[in-house]
């Protein structure tokens, strides 16, 4: 490629930008477990209040706070409107607090790895970043995040892509030594125990992010918000964009957020699924890490992550690899339906037979005509059950079935 004209600003021309995950193309079949959406639809009374979306307000500008929103959300909270600020996704509430937080020359710590969208957010703001490594077992690093002297740390809770956990009293611990904010970013938390919302009435420097991206299904409708003191708030509004929230989603997140009964069954469903997903991973030789999100990472048993997940893609189920230090060895795996996650478990079968298979093959003729070898399933047949099972009809009865059994 070329390379970037001169007139852009050095740090963007420098940066190589926020790598999403892979989207299929339209009609393409796969079964989609690598950017952990919810595999559910949304709630019924979303999509009503979307069909509701009176012409006049698409005419007009949005509430340039989306009150509707806060209204709705501040009941389900327990906090005041003013303690919330709507945005596009919960991406714009971490580029709202990124200006308004991290100066120009300043730093921004947070611990690694994790989300890979904040040191993006840093370079635009021409700061620099300090990663700090996670203490054992995933553990706060309060000491060394407290060294960094930034002016924020931001700290993903549940982590992605670990799906670890940090509990609230770590966090407290690190909001009442730090003179800098303190940003929560829950985008997991409705699949999580606990969360840190309580921190935000005892510290001002703590700021909690959220998404109805993946607890609410409402990905492709983009909406998050944070959740701090008033006085705070005050300040976030002030860079953002004028109107951040379109009417559309407004109304849709105003209407998800209401209906909680609805979200809690899918919650609850991913929770189990995310349990039987772990112990039958665990038994295939993988190293699954205790996953608090609707996703796990997984250490795959020969450390080869990325022939797991381009094997996985062959098979047409997508899955998560990152090419980097202490996760090349891992491959992420969105909790999907029942039919999804079967797919998935079968897939990572296919592969190991095929594995053992190949490795059968390299080895001397005597060894190969033991009958063990003999019994392996045919991989032609797990391929074409797995996507096909991810994407009938059935997916709808597993969702009936979870949302009865939450009941
Ligand atoms: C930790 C974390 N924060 C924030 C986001 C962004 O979510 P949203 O869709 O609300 O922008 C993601 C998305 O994957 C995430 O993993």
């Amino acid at each position: 490629m070329s390379s970037p004209p001169s007139f852009v600003r050095a740090p963007v021309r420098d940066m190589a930008g926020y790598a999403p995950g892979e989207q299929p193309g339209p009609g393409e079949r796969v079964v989609k477990l690598n950017t952990n959406e919810n595999p559910f639809p949304p709630s019924p009374r979303v999509m009503r209040a979307v069909r509701e979306v009176d012409e006049e307000a698409l005419r007009r500008y949005p509430n340039p706070t989306a009150d509707a929103f806060r209204a709705a959300a501040a009941k389900v909270l327990g906090v005041t409107p003013d303690m919330i600020l709507a945005a596009n996704g919960s991406d714009d509430v971490l580029t709202i607090a990124t200006r308004a937080f991290v100066s120009p020359g300043g730093t921004l710590a947070y611990p690694d790895p994790t989300y890979s969208l904040y040191p993006v957010l840093a370079q635009l703001q021409d700061a620099k970043v300090t990663a700090v490594p996670w203490a054992a077992n995933y553990g706060l690093p309060i000491d060394a995040l407290l060294a960094t002297k930034a002016d924020a740390i931001y700290l993903a809770n549940p982590n992605a892509p670990t799906g670890t956990f940090v509990p609230p009293s770590a966090v407290a611990e690190l909001a009442a030594a730090f003179g800098g904010a303190v940003l929560v970013d829950e985008a997991y938390a409705d699949f999580a125990d606990d969360n840190c919302l309580a921190l935000v009435r005892r510290f001002p420097n703590v700021v909690v992010s959220r998404t109805l991206s993946k607890g609410y299904s409402l990905a492709g409708m983009r909406f998050g918000f944070a959740v701090a003191q008033p006085q705070v708030i005050a300040e976030l509004l002030k860079v953002k964009d004028s109107y951040n929230c379109d009417a559309v989603s407004v109304a849709a997140a105003a209407a998800a957020i209401e209906d909680q009964e609805y979200y809690r069954g899918n919650w609850d469903y991913v929770r189990r699924e995310r349990q039987r997903v772990s112990a039958e991973l665990t038994q295939l030789g993988y190293a699954v890490i205790d996953s608090h999100a609707n996703f796990v990472l997984a250490g795959v048993p020969d450390g080869r992550g990325k022939d797991v997940y381009l094997g996985l893609k062959k098979l047409g189920i997508l899955v998560r690899f990152f090419d980097k230090p202490g996760l090349a060895d891992k491959v992420r795996v969105t909790i999907g339906t029942m039919q999804q996650n079967n797919a998935l478990i079968e897939g990572v079968k296919e592969l190991a037979a095929g594995a053992e298979k190949a490795s059968a093959a390299a080895r001397p003729a005597a060894d190969k005509d033991k009958p063990d070898k003999d019994k392996q399933a045919d991989p032609a047949e797990h391929r074409a059950a797995a996507p096909a099972a991810a994407v009938r009809p059935a997916d709808k009865a597993d969702r009936a079935e979870a949302v009865a059994q939450a009941k």
